[in-house]
């Protein structure tokens, strides 16, 4: 609310006692907008041949005008004024950055001193869409004025160029998208007795992040370290790998076994023997085994013992034949092979089959099994659950 001094015309009607006069005025603003004030005048007036005069006046309520319109964030008012009457407009714009979505561009000062609603609505220019970023990533929220986009390399990528972006109001990016550069090297070091073999030959003597190789030391020598080369993200080799003599020592013998072909002597780094196995027992592992980096032979097979059926009556099935144990000869299995005895099944009075393996010597008799009697094995083998109907 604003007090605005402007020219007015008055009519008053006043009371005078001698000099002393009392007026009440109607006045009128001149210019549109017509507002209408009463005002008390209050005159003092000296008499010499006529009366002078000297009044002062209040005037109340003045009228109300308009102050500056606010602006808020992204709206802005053109050609400010300090003052507006009612019925003056003023006229609003979007701010440098954004474009108008609609609303109207106008606000009307009202004859209360308040501005009219402004519904000018404005919104933030949009930049392109970024490109995608080889090696890289592209960080940012929105494409709006005033956003960011944060770029950062991939591992063993370098930026060329500016790492943030930011929307102008001009819907231009400020920096143009940095380019992510690999890290280079130069060729692999190679160690004594050592070479490299490369994944592709190498163009020049400068290869790029992750380029590689492997390291092979000369025969008989072990290597030792990484087998594997690259050119790593901080524009190193990887550590490179030692090459050195390896030697085991004479190989042993194993329990029921033998070495085949094979001198009793110190063997150097990849040299194998082979071991066998005695009769009848059967080798677990590898057959042979080999003179490793840490100068100890790979693990060495064993020879697993065979196993006998521990019945002494009843018939087992035993490699596709049904077997009386009598005429099971040699009573002998193999590790690792099966057996099957017959249990019986009181209540229903049938017989099952049931199976159990050699391991290393040991065959476990199912405990269902039952040895008859010497009489009813001899006399009737026909009530054995092997021999009566199966469950
Ligand atoms: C960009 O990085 C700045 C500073 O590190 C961070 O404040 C901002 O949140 C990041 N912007 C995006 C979109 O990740
Ligand atoms: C960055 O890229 C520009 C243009 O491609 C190139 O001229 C400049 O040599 C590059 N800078 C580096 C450090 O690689
Ligand atoms: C951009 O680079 C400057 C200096 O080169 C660094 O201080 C800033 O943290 C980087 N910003 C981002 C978002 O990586
Ligand atoms: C470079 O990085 C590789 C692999 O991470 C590491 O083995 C090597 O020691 C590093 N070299 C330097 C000079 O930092």
């Amino acid at each position: 609310m604003y007090v605005r001094i402007r020219l007015h015309v008055c009519v008053c009607v006043c009371v005078c006692v001698y000099c002393v006069c009392v007026c009440v005025c109607a006045c009128v603003y001149v210019g549109l907008p017509v507002c209408v004030c009463v005002c008390m005048h209050v005159c003092v007036c000296v008499y010499t041949s006529a009366c002078l005069c000297v009044c002062v006046y209040v005037c109340a309520p003045t009228c109300l005008v308009c102050g500056r319109p606010v602006a808020l964030g992204e709206v802005e008012v053109e050609a400010l004024q300090r003052v507006y009457e009612p019925g003056e407009e003023a006229v609003l714009s979007c701010a440098e950055g954004y474009s108008r979505a609609g609303g109207s561009r106008i606000i009307v000062c009202t004859t209360t001193g308040e501005w009219s609603k402004m519904s000018l609505k404005c919104t933030p220019k949009s930049c392109p869409p970024p490109d995608d970023l080889a090696h890289g990533t592209a960080e940012f929220t929105n494409i709006l004025y005033k956003s960011t986009i944060n770029y950062t390399c991939d591992e063993g990528y370098i930026m060329n160029g500016t790492n943030t972006s930011t929307c102008m109001h001009d819907g231009k990016w400020s920096s143009p998208s940095p380019v992510c550069e690999p890290v280079t090297c130069g060729l692999a070091p190679i160690p004594s007795y050592a070479k490299v073999i490369y994944d592709k030959k190498p163009v020049g003597d400068i290869v790029t992040y992750g380029f590689g190789g492997q390291y092979e030391c000369n025969p008989p020598l072990a290597l030792f370290g990484n087998e594997r080369a690259y050119c790593a993200a901080n524009g190193s080799w990887t550590e490179p790998p030692t090459c050195r003599a390896v030697v085991c020592p004479a190989p042993t013998g194993i329990p029921h076994g033998f070495i085949t072909f094979a001198v009793m002597r110190e063997h150097g780094y990849k040299e194998r023997v082979k071991y066998g196995c005695d009769q009848h027992y059967v080798l677990d592992g590898a057959a042979e085994v080999e003179c490793e980096k840490t100068g100890q032979w790979s693990q060495k097979p064993v020879c697993r013992a065979p196993c006998s059926v521990s019945i002494k009556r009843g018939r087992i099935f035993y490699n596709g034949n049904k077997i009386w144990i009598e005429d099971f000869k040699p009573n002998r299995l193999l590790h690792s092979e099966y057996v099957v005895v017959y249990c019986m099944n009181k209540e229903k009075k049938c017989g099952y089959p049931v199976a159990t393996q050699c391991i290393d010597g040991t065959l476990k008799i199912p405990e269902c099994y039952e040895e008859p009697s010497g009489t009813t094995y001899n006399l009737h083998s026909k009530s054995l659950p092997s021999e009566i109907k199966m469950c």
